[in-house]
């Protein structure tokens, strides 16, 4: 036992003395880094000094079908033996590519015409490779001025270069330029919103927004509008009714490509296959990660519309090659993997899984923390909630100290649960496969917190 213990130390000085984590300050975690994960089976994680947490945000949003599914090992392994990797330029095939992008293009809205997939290993490169598609298709018509994306302030559309560019998070922002091609406009974020109106009979001035913005950059300059069906790290913002229908229209009649980028929302999260289902709308192109393979091993998928696909086929200059390619793309193992966890989710019914069961976590949300002095609104759907932390629930306002919604989630991991910080919100997202005991246990963790958390920001405000 003793010698396991000293292993791990040794594990964790050389982890601190060599990894470089992402969204961790190197001071911080230099000095007393101490959580190394060892397993996980369902909900549960195990940590190497014999502690146990439940994971209530599925990793990063990602882990679908829940933790140590033998079943993708297997798939993977198998793949593995036969050919691990092959490059898919110069239309080589792999088998697991091609079946998946056949039960990936079954599985959207059969009326929205996306039938043509480019798998990558990330929701970045996803976004990087349609940003790219959207550009090359205006391009390819003779508008070679249409490159800017626009997207949303509070969006998150990953971390690369253009990827970030869209990103709509402050944050992400500082130290480094912004990038001018990208372009930011008001979010359907209703609980804060821009123009002090409410919803309904607000004559959506976000939509307008977007309007006025196309008007002022010119649309003859733009290439694509790039939005999350559901803002997930912005703090789970759930869109009114009307957003869509009207955002598509001014995308439609300024000839703007529609992105819809459900790396977190696609694959049951939101209740639904994909968070396009909730709305009547038609994306141009679509960005899939995430749940794709719940983590298992890296991957995403492109998917743009026949128009789309028809024009850069038949308008791409003679010879000229789609100029876009990483290593990675289509990777037989990855897919193998979305493969296997595909077969979780529809054999599981998670998607239904996560529409019943993610309405009783708001539920419980409601019922338990909807008084609370510091809790300015419990907003979800299917298995994503937040809870928007404020000081002042009449006015709204936030905590100027953005650590407050990150002590929640460090408390709540000492009591073994983990809730992923928002920026202005505490983030739940279990795994699709959570049962309502799973959730009832999440609750319990945070309602044994709460009255420190009122204590503590309540008199840190006063
Ligand atoms: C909506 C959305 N798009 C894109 C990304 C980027 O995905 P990745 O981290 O796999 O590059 C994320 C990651 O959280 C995301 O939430």
């Amino acid at each position: 036992m003793s010698d396991s213990i000293a292993y791990n130390d040794a594990i964790l000085a050389l982890d601190r003395a060599h990894v470089l984590h992402p969204i961790t300050e190197f001071a911080k975690h230099e000095a007393g880094a101490d959580r190394l994960f060892v397993g996980g089976k369902g909900l549960e994680l195990q940590l190497a000094d014999g502690r146990s947490v439940i994971d209530g945000f599925s990793g990063l949003f990602n882990i679908n079908v829940g933790h140590g599914r033998q079943e993708i090992g297997d798939a993977v392994a198998e793949q593995m033996r036969k050919l691990a990797y092959y490059p898919s330029f110069w239309g080589f095939a792999n088998e697991p590519a091609a079946l998946l992008a056949e039960r990936l293009v079954g599985l959207l809205p059969s009326d929205r015409s996306l039938k043509h997939v480019l798998f990558t290993t990330s929701g970045s490169e996803t976004n990087e490779a349609n940003f790219r598609m959207a550009k090359a298709y205006h391009a390819v018509r003779g508008h070679l001025n249409k490159t800017k994306i626009i997207s949303r302030r509070w969006a998150f559309h990953g971390a690369t270069r253009a990827a970030v560019g869209a990103t709509g998070i402050d944050a992400y922002h500082a130290l480094i330029d912004r990038d001018p091609s990208h372009i930011h406009v008001a979010p359907p974020y209703c609980y804060r919103c821009e123009f002090g109106k409410t919803h309904p009979g607000c004559g959506l001035p976000c939509a307008e927004d977007l309007e006025r913005t196309l008007a002022r950059e010119g649309p003859d300059t733009v290439a694509a509008f790039v939005v999350e069906p559901v803002m997930g790290t912005g703090g789970i913002v759930v869109p009114p009714p009307d957003y869509f229908a009207a955002i598509a229209d001014i995308c439609r009649r300024n000839d703007v490509l529609l992105i819809l980028d459900e790396v977190i929302t696609g694959f049951g999260r939101t209740g639904r296959w994909f968070g396009m289902e909730h709305w009547d709308v038609k994306p141009d192109l679509v960005s899939l990660a995430k749940g794709i393979s719940s983590g298992y091993l890296p991957l995403g998928a492109a998917v743009i519309s026949d128009e789309v696909y028809e024009t850069l086929r038949d308008k791409t200059p003679k010879g000229l090659p789609f100029m876009f390619g990483l290593t990675y793309n289509n990777h037989p193992a990855c897919c193998a993997a979305g493969l296997a966890n595909l077969d979780i989710i529809e054999n599981e019914n998670l998607v239904d899984n996560a529409r019943e069961v993610g309405r009783y976590l708001l539920d419980q949300l409601r019922e338990k923390f909807g008084d609370s002095p510091i809790v300015g609104e419990i907003r979800g759907i299917g298995m994503l909630a937040a809870l928007e932390i404020v000081r002042d629930r009449e006015a709204k306002t936030p905590f100027p100290n953005l650590a407050d919604p990150a002590w929640i989630a460090a408390r709540a991991f000492d009591r073994g649960l983990i809730a992923r910080a928002l920026f202005q919100c505490v983030g739940l997202a279990p795994p699709l496969c959570a049962t309502t005991g799973d959730i009832d246990r999440i609750v319990a963790t945070l309602e044994d917190i709460w009255p420190e958390a009122e204590q503590r920001f309540l008199s840190e405000a006063a």
